[in-house]
């Protein structure tokens, strides 16, 4: 790399394969940072971009949104942040700050100016990014870089949904899926003091769930979910980050009294719902998206103090097909992570 180019990792069309090329570094304009990139968290959500889900990308495009690194230039009128401070960016891009959502001070569902990295700008598959100063968090020190990627979207998405799902220490609360977010969920789910139990297809977790927190394994291949969760009376909340629709609803069954499912994986199969089981018992299905800038900067925090850190398998930023690919087949022990150094 000389002085003025970076090596950025993009996808140049829906379903077409990655491409490392260089590009000129770019220079912060008003607003923005210029991070120098460490790690890069790989999401399936990476997928949107990688095969064409999300409508309306324009190609190529660099994905990444679990992004850890320095602050390393700073556009005019930002204020708050300086060269050399450690920060993160996650799914939450930036949020306009003037619609109705923005003055309401619900900044997730911002409309107007809904930024992603990876997605409306380029993301994290970098040497360098720029993102707007409303998308950083502040990594505290004493968390590593290949430790913080994971937690500003995998981390984030599931804490924070856990910490608004209503549960109180001592309920139950089940995790849905063992991958990526599901991990990070079983650990947060533990630190909160509820009884957690995970679920995934076949035995092979069950020994590193057990190892993260959860106090019950239920292999839904070769167990009845609703019905074993039924035996321990009822979930209060179950996490769903898999994506099958499929395995949600028969999950549904295991919600106790006021029960809610939390969707968080993204599905292209339908989820379906018995109306009667949401009506006696009260029970209710959410959706969750991951959070604010600050949500992430307490989800580090959180972890910090708690332990909760992601398993990770860490690739070099060159090899992001195949550590993409790792990632997409399951095979992933949980967290794929790039890292240009
Ligand atoms: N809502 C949000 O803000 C948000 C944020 C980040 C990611 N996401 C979405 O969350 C989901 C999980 O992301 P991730 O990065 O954790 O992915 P991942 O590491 O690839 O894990 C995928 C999970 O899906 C499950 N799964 C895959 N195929 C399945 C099938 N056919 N039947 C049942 N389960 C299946 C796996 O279950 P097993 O453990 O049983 O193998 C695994 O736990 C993705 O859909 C992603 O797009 C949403
Ligand atoms: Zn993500």
């Amino acid at each position: 790399m000389s002085m003025s180019t970076m090596r950025v990792m993009q996808v140049t069309a829906p379903g077409g394969p990655f491409e490392l090329v260089e590009r000129e570094i770019p220079a912060p304009g008003a607003g923005f940072v210029r991070i120098k990139v460490q790690t890069c968290g790989i999401c399936h959500s990476d997928s949107l971009t990688k095969e064409g889900i999300w409508p309306g990308i324009v190609y190529p495009r660099v994905p990444g949104h679990e992004i850890a690194g320095i602050i390393d230039a700073v556009g005019a009128g930002v204020v708050g942040w300086t060269p050399g401070q450690r920060a993160g960016v996650g799914w939450h891009g930036g949020h306009c700050g003037y619609c109705d959502s923005c003055r309401r001070g619900d900044f997730v569902t911002c409309q107007i100016a809904l930024q992603i990295p990876g997605i409306t700008y380029d993301g994290g598959y970098a040497e360098f990014m720029i993102a707007p100063a409303s998308a950083l968090a502040l990594i505290p020190a004493g968390l590593s870089a290949v430790d913080a990627a994971p937690l500003m979207c995998a981390g984030i998405t599931t804490f924070n949904s856990l910490r608004n799902s209503g549960a109180r220490p001592g309920d139950t609360v089940a995790v849905l899926g063992v991958g990526g977010l599901g991990h990070l969920a079983v650990q947060f789910a533990a630190k909160m003091g509820f009884k957690t139990v995970a679920i995934a297809r076949g035995r092979d977790k069950e020994s590193l769930a057990r190892k993260l927190g959860a106090l019950y394994y239920i292999d839904s291949q070769a167990q009845d979910v609703a019905a074993e969760l039924g035996k321990l009376g009822g979930a209060r909340v179950i996490v769903a980050t898999v994506t099958s629709g499929k395995a949600m609803g028969a999950a549904l069954g295991g919600l106790g009294v006021n029960g809610k499912l939390i969707v968080i994986g993204v599905a292209d199969d339908p989820l379906e719902v018995n109306g009667t089981l949401l009506i006696m018992g009260r029970r209710s299905i959410v959706g969750w998206p991951a959070g604010t800038s600050i949500d992430s900067q307490d989800t580090l925090s959180f972890s910090m103090l708690t332990g909760v850190r992601p398993m990770t398998e860490v690739f070099p930023l060159e090899r992001a097909s195949e550590a993409y690919e790792h990632m997409m087949s399951g095979k992933a022990r949980f967290r794929v992570v790039l890292t240009t150094e």
